[in-house]
Formats: structure tokens, C-alpha cells, sequence
């Protein structure tokens, strides 16, 4: 699914620089994981927050990491420039850290708080457009539940005097309009101001203190309202982690709607961020896409499945199966109940059945595994038949070995293929059969060991030896 871009054409003003602060442990959310790596729709969150940022076309990024400060960098992406915020000393500290890295290379600073996701560009766009006039302004709104958040206390004319933050007694004020921990800058101004900054009763720097401080200059500050609240939504707990993920799947389902993908029921589906998913194609409920996946028109997932970092061809048929890291031709049924692990290549109108498991093989064209069976380190070519509870033997306790089966090979139900080995074109096995040694074309092995049946096979004349095969190059190895 690509992103839609509802933002306006790039900026023809001033030079934007985006600061990203994400140096905080984020001990609400109770958890080991950094708070900032926590995911939304499949991506750390710190990553979806970056890429609102360079969706306004900023002339540089900055991340301020400090907790987690490796993992965290990592996960933000490339091409940012990295700050580091030894102590966490507050959002007004954290922010003057990126002073080096900004002053002078932009003429409005937008920052962006690493735990506030759901910001759209067009409302950054608009809150660019209004730091013409004004050295700040704060994207605020009225939310059912302020508790945590700083609030806009205003004038008796309305005009923004300050933020108060909880700590501060937010509580005490009667507002429920709150700071979404977005806000824009003019350059000059904040560079000028935010060494200055006092430190807080709770001995950290307050970002938010600088409106007070613009107020007693006498100078404006700007507060813009997004089109939809949901925009200011911050995550501290776990719960509004929740909330916020559900919301980001909203929007992801909404779009891939607009493009023409069908889900009967759209709240049971969840499909991450990366992925590209075709008009005309079905989600059934209980599916879940994640990763890097691909899916073309025409095929239907789920119900009850889960595709990660896989490509999924045109037309297929996938019910209550998981795929993982792997590539799907057009016109495959797979299902119920098949698990496609990392590697498996499914060609063009292959059938998997219940109980299917494929990894790192390919499955040639047409070819049909019908039941339940596992073929793993396998080359499997076109038209053949893998009859039910064919396993590939390919692990000896130490190595991974090579099956290689040819086209229009029939594989007798039950069949043990020892590796290595392969079985030529046209080979068969019948039921039960534990092959260890090569199959040529078109012969027919039987029982434990597998031997060729003398008289049933379509191969050439030729010596065999005392077990009635044929002499092959890898014989003297066995
Ligand atoms: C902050 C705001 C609050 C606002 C809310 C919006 C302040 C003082 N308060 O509160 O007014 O309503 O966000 O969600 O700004 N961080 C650093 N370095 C630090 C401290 C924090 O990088 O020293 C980062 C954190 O990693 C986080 C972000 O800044 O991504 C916000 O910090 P957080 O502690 O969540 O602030 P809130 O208490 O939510
Ligand atoms: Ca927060």
C-alpha cells in the first residue's frame, strides 16, 4: 500500500528544520522495550514519528536519542542527523541539544515529540504556514481525557498564556484543551531563548515554558486545532499504545479501501504500514499482513491468516495459513492449515494443502501437495505430484542436505526422501517407500530401502546392479 500524500506541494518558505525528541525511557508504558521502539502498525513508533517528518520536505532531521540511544537510531531510519542527550534532563534540554546541528541551516524549527504519532503533514504544513507571523506555534486541542498532557491556560480574550504541565497542577485548571507536544518555531527566536530556559520544581527543562517567556515579550503565540483530535494523541501507557494502533489500522484500512481492497470485516484485519496491497484483492477477517508484504489483484487472504515479508501473486488463494519470507507465484491455493517458511517459491498455480510445510524450496509450476507432508532445502519441479506425508529427510543431525525432484514426478503418499538425493523426470515411488538412493527418469522405486520394481519403469534399458539400479556418478559416496 503506498502512502497517500495529502500534504500540500513542498514549501516555497522559509527552510524547515525537524527536531525528533526520543531520548526518554518511557517508564509509564512498564516495559523493557523503549518506549520510542514500541510498534504502531508494524513500524517503531519512533520511525513512523520520522517519517512524518521528512514528509514536509524538511532541509534536515534531527534525532536527540539518549536511552536506548543504539537501538533507538537504528530503528529511526537512515539519512538523520544524530544528537545525543546524555541525561535525560527534560524536553527543553533535550531540544537544546540539537542547537549545533540546526542553528543556521533552517529558518523554523518544527518539533515533534518521539511518542506522538498520529500528526499529519498537511496540519505541519499548516502550522509552517502560520510561523510567518508568530515565534510559536503549538498544534492544541480539546481532548475528553487531559490528564497527563500540559494545558493551555488562555487570557479572558482567549489569547494562549501558558502551558502547565501536570506536575505543575495542570489538574487545578478547568480546560481540557491540551499541548500535543508538536510545535513550530521561528529559528531566531527559539535559539535565542532556550539556553535561557529555568529549570523546573522537578528540577528538569520545560519545552513548554517557552510560551510564558514569548507571552512576556508581548509577542503572539499561535495555537492551531487539527482537523480530527485523534492527531494529539501522545503515548505514555500501554493502553494508549492500544489506542493509537487502532487508529493508525483505521487509517490504513481506509486508505487500502479507497484503492479497492475488500474486507468484509475491516476491524479484524491488520495490515502494518510497508505494505502494498493491490485493488481487488479480499481480506477475510482475522489476517493479518505484516512487514514488507506484496499481494496482487485478485487474491483473497484469510480467514485466520498471517503473511509477513512475503509477495504474493495475482489470483491466489490463501485460507488459515502462514507465510513467511517467501515469494508466491499467481493462481496458488494454499490452505487450510499450510505454513511456507523463509525461502519457500511457489510457482504459478501450485496447490498446498492442509498441513502443507515448505521451506527453502521451490515448488515448480502446477505441481500439487495436496496433504499434509514437508519439503525443506528442495527443488521441486513442474506437474508433480507430492503425495500425502512425503517428508523431505534433509536434516542428518548435523547438515542440511539437497532434494532435487524433477517434472511430472509422482511421489507415493508416505514416502521418506532421504537426502541428498533426487528423482529424475517421470520417476515414481510407491506408498511407504524410504528412498535413499537417486531415482532415474521415469523409473518406479518400491519399499525400505526404495529399489526400482524390475519392468515398471518407462527408463532405458541398461546394466543395473545386484539392488536393480542403475549406475550413477554419486554411487560411490553412498
Ligand atoms: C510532554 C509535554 C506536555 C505535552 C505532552 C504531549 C513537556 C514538559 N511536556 O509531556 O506538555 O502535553 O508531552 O504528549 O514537554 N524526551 C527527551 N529528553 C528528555 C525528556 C523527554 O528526548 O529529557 C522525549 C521523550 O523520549 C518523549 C518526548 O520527549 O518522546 C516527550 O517526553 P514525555 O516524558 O513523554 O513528556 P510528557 O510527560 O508526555
Ligand atoms: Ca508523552
Amino acid at each position: 500500500m503506498k502512502q497517500t500524500d495529502n500534504s500540500e506541494p513542498p514549501s516555497t518558505r522559509g527552510r524547515v528544520g525537524v527536531v525528533i525528541l526520543a531520548a526518554g525511557q518511557g517508564t509509564r508504558m512498564r516495559s523493557r522495550l523503549p518506549k520510542v521502539l514500541h510498534p504502531i502498525a508494524g513500524l517503531p513508533m519512533v520511525r513512523q514519528v520520522v517519517d512524518v517528518g521528512r514528509a514536509i520536505d524538511p532541509a534536515i532531521v534531527v534525532l536527540v536519542v539518549g536511552h536506548a540511544a543504539e537501538q533507538v537510531t537504528a530503528a529511526a531510519g537512515d539519512g538523520l542527523s544524530i544528537v545525543y542527550q546524555a541525561d535525560q534532563r527534560g524536553t527543553g534540554h533535550a531540544v537544546l541539544q540539537a542547537r549545533e546541528a540546526l542553528e543556521g541551516r533552517s529558518d523554523l524549527v518544527v518539533v515533534l515529540y518521539g511518542d506522538t504519532v498520529l500528526v499529519q503533514p498537511a496540519t505541519l504544513e499548516r502550522m509552517t504556514a502560520a510561523a510567518e507571523r508568530a515565534p510559536i506555534v503549538l498544534l492544541t486541542g480539546i481532548v475528553e481525557d487531559p490528564s497527563g498532557y500540559g494545558r493551555i491556560e488562555r487570557d479572558l480574550d482567549g489569547r494562549v498564556l501558558r502551558i502547565v504541565e501536570t506536575r505543575e497542577g495542570a489538574g487545578e485548571l478547568e480546560t481540557r484543551e491540551i499541548w500535543a507536544g508538536v510545535v513550530v518555531y521561528q529559528s531566531a527566536w527559539l535559539w535565542e531563548h532556550v539556553g535561557r530556559l529555568p529549570r523546573s520544581a522537578s528540577d528538569e527543562i520545560y519545552l513548554t515554558d517557552l510560551v510564558a517567556v514569548a507571552v512576556q515579550e508581548g509577542r503572539e503565540v499561535v495555537a492551531l486545532h487539527p482537523p480530527d483530535m485523534v492527531e494529539l494523541a501522545g503515548i505514555n501507557t500501554q493502553a494508549q499504545l492500544a489506542d493509537v494502533n487502532r487508529v493508525a489500522q483505521d487509517r490504513i484500512r481506509g486508505r487500502l479501501m479507497d484503492c479497492g481492497v475488500r474486507m468484509p470485516d475491516p476491524t479484524t484485519v491488520y495490515v502494518d504500514s510497508g505494505v502494498d496491497v493491490e485493488g481487488d484483492v479480499v481480506l477475510h477477517p482475522n489476517t493479518h499482513l505484516q512487514g514488507r508484504t506484496r499481494v496482487a489483484a485478485g487474491t483473497e487472504i484469510g480467514p485466520n491468516s498471517i503473511v509477513r515479508d512475503s509477495d504474493l501473486g495475482r489470483d491466489c488463494r490463501v485460507v488459515a495459513s502462514v507465510l513467511e519470507a517467501c515469494v508466491v507465484g499467481h493462481g496458488v491455493t494454499i490452505g487450510p492449515f499450510a505454513h511456507l517458511r523463509a525461502g519457500a517459491t511457489i510457482e504459478d498455480g501450485v496447490e498446498l494443502g492442509n498441513y502443507a510445510e515448505v521451506k527453502a524450496s521451490r515448488i515448480g509450476a502446477g505441481s500439487r501437495m495436496h496433504h499434509f507432508g514437508y519439503v525443506g532445502d528442495a527443488d521441486v519441479g513442474r506437474d508433480t505430484n507430492v503425495g500425502a506425508g512425503t517428508v523431505t529427510c534433509n536434516y542428518d543431525g548435523q547438515a542440511k542436505h539437497h532434494t532435487s525432484v524433477g517434472d511430472g514426478v509422482f511421489i507415493g503418499s508416505d514416502t521418506m526422501l532421504v537426502a541428498p538425493v533426487s528423482l529424475g523426470d517421470g520417476a515414481r515411488t510407491g506408498a511407504g517407500s524410504v528412498v535413499t538412493r537417486d531415482v532415474k527418469p521415469g523409473q518406479l522405486v518400491v519399499g525400505i530401502p526404495a529399489r526400482p520394481v524390475p519392468g515398471r519403469s518407462a527408463s532405458p534399458p541398461g546394466p543395473r546392479d545386484a539392488d536393480g539400479f542403475m549406475p550413477s556418478a554419486g554411487d560411490a559416496s553412498r
